[in-house]
């Protein structure tokens, strides 16, 4: 669906995308991920036609964004990271405002508005100001108008930042029904628990730079051939310690007072035979765990940075 090759882009001598290539095949709910300033909003903005590659080419669909640039637009819906302000107009006067810039008729607009609204939870409120809407609503509804040509590819740029938790979630609902209606998705975030949850496959920026990119559960993997193990011990610290380095393929990362943190690869079955090698040794082991692998820890890995709380997405723009 979505080809990006060698993509660059430069702010002066600011280099904002740094050779960026992915392919997001069709119908995926593609997450985009990074820190603030690691250039999802410039790449997103180049994908949509709004900015101009220095570098590199983005082709949607099998054509060329440069050479067949209305075409491939209209087969892209796009929501912006803000959402404007529109004094004085109703929700079915924005639809149609949006309708008529993409040249659809004015009675299909009002048929489609109907549904569409109901698409994204925001049944029988045409006749409502928009600027009476929630944020949370006001984001919907521009998923709604995103979607008035019926486009293949919807792309949003932080479509969740600023909403409390229950509009976050409406958000997402709507995204995975999209999703699972057929449409190819591309949301960028830097709320990791968001895209942990909704997204089939998911690519990390960091300074510009595509740290990683692929399957949710391929990404996850990345990070899981290491296992860091939190065993703490009820007997003799020194008689674990003398145990546990004769386990093959096990690294002592750190021993404090009644606690050994270890290192090793291998999966389920090499994490479960450390254990039991362990218990069967007479070392009494008061708990052994075994540190999660999420987005988050991978997160934290490619780019040096803890991701943004909750709390941090709250503030709102
Ligand atoms: N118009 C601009 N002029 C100069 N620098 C910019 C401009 N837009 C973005 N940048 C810089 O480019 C980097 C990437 O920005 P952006 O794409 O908005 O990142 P993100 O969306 O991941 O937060 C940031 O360091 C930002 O300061
Ligand atoms: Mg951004």
């Amino acid at each position: 669906m979505l080809y990006i090759d060698n993509l660059s882009k430069f702010y002066g001598r600011f280099i904002a995308v740094n050779n960026l290539s992915l392919h997001v095949p069709e119908g995926d709910l593609f997450g985009f991920v990074g820190p603030n300033g690691a250039g999802k909003t410039t790449t997103i903005r180049m994908v949509c036609g709004l900015l101009c590659p220095d570098r590199g080419s983005i082709k949607i669909g099998g054509n060329s964004m440069s050479v067949y640039a209305e075409g491939v637009k209209n087969s892209l819906g796009y929501v912006p990271d803000f959402f404007g302000v529109y004094d004085n107009l109703k929700v079915k006067e924005y639809m149609e405002f949006y309708g008529s810039i993409y040249g659809i008729e004015d009675s299909a607009i009002a048929r489609m508005t109907g549904d569409l609204l109901e698409l994204v939870n925001l049944k029988n409120l045409e006749e409502q100001y928009v600027d009476t809407l929630s944020r949370g609503m006001k984001q919907r509804l521009c998923v709604a108008r995103a979607l008035l040509h019926n486009p293949k590819l919807l792309v949003l740029d932080e479509p969740s930042s600023g909403l409390d938790p229950r509009a976050r979630i409406e958000m997402k609902e709507v995204l995975m029904n999209l999703n699972s209606m057929g449409k190819t998705i591309i949301i960028s975030s830097h709320i990791l628990s968001d895209i942990a949850e909704m997204c089939t496959s998911v690519g990390v920026m960091n300074k510009g730079v595509l740290a990683a990119a692929g399957k949710m559960e391929d990404i996850l993997q990345l990070g899981v051939n290491r296992n860091h193990l939190i065993i703490e011990v009820g007997s003799s610290m020194e008689e674990a310690v003398r145990h546990v380095r004769e386990l093959p393929e096990v690294i002592i990362d750190s021993v404090m007072e009644n606690r050994i943190i270890l290192n090793m690869q291998g999966d389920d079955l090499a994490v479960n035979r450390v254990m039991i090698s362990l218990m069967t040794s007479g070392v009494v082991v008061r708990s052994f765990r075994r540190e999660e692998q999420n987005l988050e820890t991978l997160f934290m890995k490619l780019t040096g940075q803890a991701p943004a709380g909750q709390e941090a997405s709250q503030g709102g723009r």
